[in-house]
């Protein structure tokens, strides 16, 4: 078995009405923290017309308003802090690929919250006390290195801080230190496959025995090719800086069935993204999450811009969270038609003759827009296989998005690969008359 009970910490031993019994008390003491110490929550709660003590119930939540993207950048740098600065450990920053980044702050506590998530994190995805534990996140103010680091250093792992990059000598530090654990992005994980076959090492044949994958989202397909090209368990790590940074949520490996979200600490909730209403379990829609615990900078409603649903428990008490399928920022309105990157994912993934690695092209002509597939062939494809395979995407396109796109097949090893955090979309189209 490979949770036994024992294993777990005190956190997931909680009944059900234990759970939601400390769920309430921490919801009450952030909402008052958070009023009391941060002028932005207390202009936007005397707005609403609420109080924190007229939080009674889970339910009650609700009424709360939503924090998003948008109020952190306004209180660029320190303005939603709760804390006087002194007090502040550590800060990490999300790039601002729009305007201002959005700066982060950790206490002392805080770090140590985050590390034991991390740590629940990894157990819960197959490793354990004394495994070594290669983290090839990028280190630095991305909280992928540091967040993945301190976790399986609290859980009493040997870390390899690869960080992302220098490819090659990844490959080697995966030979000589033998780690049974590998934390990274999928699209790096990847990136690292085509390294292996180039030095001619069998994947199948490293140490490695789980991979923690998040940071972007990714597909069944995607752990499916993982799986068995590297002989290994892929499971899925959820997080985000504004929140606490990865450790939010957390696959099973036991289970594999979307990811249990660490409720004790980050309470979820799923929202409608144009009505703001909160959605009963089981609809999908936009991810938003309230701290729980955290001093230096709690978050209450944080819309995530993320698209999931909740679902009841089955590995842990916790609920769990769906796998994303994409945020609403990547979202593609083609001639009326709503798709995701992750859609595309599912289908280039399962064509014969094209490697997991696309891109998808936007570009204009006159009013029309046009997405452009372009997947790389396997080496080896053969001109009838290539064009074979474009058909194919064409098709299942059409039929399962519901949308006319070009496909090209490009040669093998000539799409730009992934470090970190891959970029699926390049929008070519002109920028003042971009999709708004
Ligand atoms: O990406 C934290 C993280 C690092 C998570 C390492 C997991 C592993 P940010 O840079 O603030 O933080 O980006 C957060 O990344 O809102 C999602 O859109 C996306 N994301 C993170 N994890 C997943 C995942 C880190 N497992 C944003 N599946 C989030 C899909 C994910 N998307």
């Amino acid at each position: 078995m490979a949770d036994a009970r024992e294993l777990l910490d005190a956190g997931e031993r909680l009944g059900l009405e234990e759970l939601r019994t400390l769920q309430l008390e921490r919801l009450r003491a952030s909402l008052r923290h958070a009023y009391e110490q941060v002028p932005f929550y207390r202009e936007s709660f005397d707005k609403a017309g609420i109080r924190p003590e007229d939080c009674r119930s889970l339910e009650d939540l609700a009424r709360f308003p939503c924090t998003t993207k948008a109020d952190l950048r306004e209180n660029y740098p320190f303005g939603m802090f709760a804390v006087p600065r002194e007090r502040i450990r550590r800060l990490h920053a999300s790039s601002g690929t729009t305007g201002r980044p959005t700066v982060v702050g950790y206490t002392e506590n805080d770090l140590s919250m985050w590390a034991d998530m991390v740590a629940r994190s990894i157990r819960a995805a197959g490793g354990r006390p004394g495994d070594v534990v290669h983290v090839a996140y990028g280190y630095g103010l991305f909280t992928g290195g540091l967040g993945a680091h301190y976790g399986a250093e609290r859980l009493g792992c040997t870390v390899v801080p690869a960080s992302g990059g220098m490819t090659a000598r990844q490959v080697q530090l995966i030979q000589d230190l033998e780690p049974a654990v590998i934390m990274v992005t999928p699209s790096y994980m990847l990136t690292l496959l085509d390294e292996f076959e180039r030095q001619g090492v069998d994947p199948r044949t490293t140490s490695l025995r789980v991979g923690i994958f998040g940071a972007e989202p990714w597909t069944e397909q995607m752990r499916r090719e993982i799986e068995e090209r590297f002989a290994i368990d892929a499971v899925d790590i959820y997080g985000l800086s504004e929140v606490v940074g990865p450790g939010v949520a957390q696959e099973c490996v036991e289970t594999k069935d979307g990811l249990t979200v660490w409720e004790d600490h980050f309470y979820p909730e799923v929202i409608d993204p144009v009505t703001g209403e909160v959605l009963p379990e089981g609809e999908r829609g936009e991810l938003v999450f309230t701290s729980l615990t955290k001093e230096a900078m709690p978050i209450i409603r944080y819309r995530t811009r993320d698209l999931s649903r909740l679902l009841p428990g089955t590995a842990r008490v916790f609920r769990r969270m769906e796998k994303i399928s994409g945020r609403s920022d990547d979202l593609v309105i083609l001639r009326g038609v709503n798709l995701f990157p992750t859609q595309i994912e599912e289908i280039v993934l399962r064509t014969p003759g094209v490697a997991p690695h696309f891109q998808l092209r936007l570009t204009r002509t006159g009013r029309m827009d046009s997405l452009t597939v372009r997947a790389e062939a396997r080496a080896g494809a053969t001109s009838e296989v290539r064009e074979a395979a474009a058909r194919s995407i064409v098709t299942a396109v059409k039929n399962g998005i519901g949308v006319s796109v070009d496909v090209e097949i490009v040669e093998p090893e000539s799409l730009e690969r992934s470090v970190g955090k891959i970029r699926r979309i390049v929008d070519l189209r002109p920028r003042d008359t971009g999709q708004g």
